[in-house]
């Protein structure tokens, strides 16, 4: 809605929320979220033409053209637990905007839903007898973390869809205004809504895939960035997002692919459900192989043995854990008893002890003492990598924050117990350098023992 704001300056743009708390920040110099250029792009438009507020109601009153962007989690309770969407928000807007308007309004999904969700927003819409006519479109948003303004001053595609040919011109023409039209596409409304969950699953498939294959290079002694290298320039492949990693993070691959083998499911497509659903098996299996590799290679035990953590956000420059491969690494070794000093640039102490205990909890909201005890206890927070690495066995590098590229290494290894054990989960770091230091450096995809021998 900024971006719209500052491309679009003769149009309002009111943005509101029932959270008292964060419309605050979002009018203070502390954005409640932290997204590299976001700040600038409020500035220009805040006060102008962008407006944050509480007052819902008014809001709905005034506009022409409604977004709906409320959250869609993974349902924790009841029918679909674990893999539906939670679709609670989405119709309580719906409700509101029925109970409020009047004239006409185009309602937007800009919340990632499952396909047919607008069937139901339709028929909230038209259950109050207000008077009010609507036209509902979708317009999933595709921008990434950390590069999300980017994303949008300069998409791939802008995707509309909808039934009525006035809402989508009239939709359209907002985003003409900085997006050539032959990049803005128009579908019919399913299409439009599958489209989203389809572009992540593919994405998410594409990082399984590649994590799949690391960890047979892993065991024949081939070389996963070569492989992804090599494979990468066959133009019908091409190169993005065959980083071999821990595991996919972030609050939208997980959640989307669960959606979507549910909705498979729904529509009694087993084996449609079964072939999505190994994206996210393939993950987990991801994030559980790398802390066994550590607990095996540090001869069988990590009970007591203090380890460097670096990194903790689900990816390089947002401070967002949400779903982050580091949480559950992290839990495994703790429950093998080590002790984590994890070191974040971004992520605050506060945040890292609610993700681990919350990796800790059961879906029933249970959380063993013994755990408890062990988030408390065995886990400390440095204010830099050094402090992480002091008097360690091992460096975990969870996360591919640039500023780790240039730590003193020299220093961090004399600082360490013998092995000194370096565990790159994002293959950052230069293997050659970290073995002249002195490291016995283990990265995703590349076979320790034949590193380590020309033959
Ligand atoms: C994603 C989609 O890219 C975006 O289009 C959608 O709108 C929201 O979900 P985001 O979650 O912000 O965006 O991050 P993304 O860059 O896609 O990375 C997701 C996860 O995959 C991260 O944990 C990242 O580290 C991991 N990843 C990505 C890899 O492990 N390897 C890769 O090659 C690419």
């Amino acid at each position: 809605m900024a971006m719209i704001a500052k491309q679009c300056p003769d149009i309002p743009v009111h943005v509101v929320d029932l959270n008292q708390e964060r419309i605050d920040a979002w009018n203070s110099d502390q954005l409640p979220i932290y997204e590299p250029g976001l700040e600038e792009v409020v500035k220009e438009a805040r006060g102008r033409n962008l407006t944050f507020s509480t007052r819902v109601d008014d809001a709905i009153q005034e506009a022409d053209i409604i977004f709906i962007s409320v959250n869609t989690p993974t349902k924790t309770f009841g029918i679909g637990a674990g893999r539906a969407a939670n679709l609670e928000f989405i119709e309580k807007c719906a409700r509101q905007i029925a109970k409020n308007a009047t004239g006409h309004k185009i309602v937007v999904e800009k919340s990632t839903l499952p396909v047919r969700t607008a069937e139901a927003v339709k028929r909230i819409l038209s259950s109050e007898c207000s008077g009010a006519t609507f036209d509902v479109l979708s317009n999933p948003e595709f921008l990434a973390e950390g590069t999300a303004i980017d994303d949008l001053l300069n998409p791939d595609r802008v995707l509309i869809g909808g039934e009525s040919e006035a809402a989508i011109e009239t939709l359209c023409s907002v985003y003409a205004r900085w997006i050539p039209l032959e990049q803005i596409l128009t579908t019919n409304l399913w299409s439009s809504e599958l489209s989203k969950l389809t572009a992540n699953a593919f994405l998410a498939q594409r990082v399984s895939s590649i994590n799949a294959m690391s960890a047979l290079c892993e065991a024949t002694g081939a070389d996963i960035d070569e492989v992804a290298r090599a494979i990468g320039s066959d133009s019908r492949i091409g190169p993005k997002f065959l980083k071999a990693s821990i595991g996919f993070g972030g609050s939208c691959f997980q959640k989307d692919i669960l959606n979507l083998v549910y909705l498979c499911d729904h529509f009694g497509l087993r084996e449609v459900a079964n072939y999505w659903e190994q994206v996210v098996v393939m993950n987990d299996y991801q994030k559980r192989r790398f802390s066994e590799d550590i607990v095996k290679t540090m001869f069988n035990t990590v009970s007591d043995k203090k380890i460097g953590i670096w990194g903790f956000a689900f990816k390089k420059d947002p401070n967002d854990t949400r779903e982050s491969a580091a949480i559950y690494v992290c839990r495994d070794l703790l429950r093998e008893r080590a002790r984590l000093c994890i070191h974040d640039p971004r992520v605050p102490e506060k945040q890292i002890r609610q993700e681990l205990m919350a990796a800790c909890t059961d879906m029933s909201g249970n959380l063993t003492e013994k755990d408890r005890w062990l988030v408390e206890n065995n886990v400390s927070i440095a204010k830099d990598c050094y402090e992480a690495a002091d008097d360690a066995h091992a460096i975990a590098v969870l996360t591919e924050w640039d500023e780790f590229k240039t730590i003193d290494f020299e220093k961090v290894h004399l600082s360490m117990h013998r092995p000194s054990f370096l565990f790159d989960g994002r293959n950052l770091l230069d293997q050659t350098t970290m073995d002249a230091i002195g490291f016995e450096m283990h990265a995703i995809g590349k076979s320790f023992n034949r590193q380590n021998s020309p033959n």
